[in-house]
């Protein structure tokens, strides 16, 4: 596969067969992922693997959207993907790097979860990454410390379903020059 087909194939799936998705699998998507860049190469982001009870009633906490509790319901994984705060974007003194304040801790975590979910459909796996759930609930739930944010959950499985690309924009619309 190569990395355009990896990017422009890659769909987020929402529904899942039974199959599991095994720790030696998992731990190899990771050990891909960790190669995602990071500011300063600070590694912030980090994975829990929820499965099983944890996983059900991680899936209850979607009052503000049930949709997610459904495909969390029906995959065999979900990943909450974390970040140890006060690293990415701060110099060591403890004041902030840029005027974008703690934003970086966000940008390592999305250039972490890209990198995921495509070391993740490479082995034949599907993803969603869902940013509507219950924090607080969940953060008491996984036992999450202080010294880590909760930034995104990402239902893993093998797809049972090839969903069409939602449309994106043209090169046209993204893409402008400056001399
Ligand atoms: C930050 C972020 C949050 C998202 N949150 C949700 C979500 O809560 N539930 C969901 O079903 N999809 C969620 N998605 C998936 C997007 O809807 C999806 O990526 C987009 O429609 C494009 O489809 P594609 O991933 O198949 O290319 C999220 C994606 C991102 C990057």
């Amino acid at each position: 596969m190569t990395a355009k087909e990896c990017i422009v194939g890659r769909r987020s799936i929402r529904r899942f067969t039974d199959q599991p998705v095994s720790h030696e699998l998992l731990e190899q998507i990771v050990e891909t992922a960790s190669y995602a860049p990071s500011w300063k190469n600070t590694q912030i982001t980090r994975y829990i693997a929820v499965e099983g009870e944890m996983k059900e009633k991680l899936a209850a906490c979607t009052k503000i959207w049930a949709g997610n509790g459904a495909i969390m319901n029906n995959a065999p994984m979900v990943i909450a993907l974390t970040v140890v705060k006060g690293r990415s974007g701060y110099e060591r003194d403890g004041s902030f790097s840029t005027g974008k304040g703690d934003g970086w801790q966000m940008f390592d975590a999305g250039v972490a979860s890209e990198a995921f979910c495509l070391a993740a459909f490479e082995q034949g796996l599907g993803t969603v990454i869902m940013g509507l759930y219950d924090e607080e609930d969940i953060v008491e739930l996984l036992g999450i410390p202080n010294e880590q944010e909760l930034v995104a959950l990402i239902a893993v499985g093998y797809p049972d379903q090839s969903p069409e690309a939602p449309k994106r924009k043209s090169v046209s619309d993204l893409l402008s020059y400056q001399k």
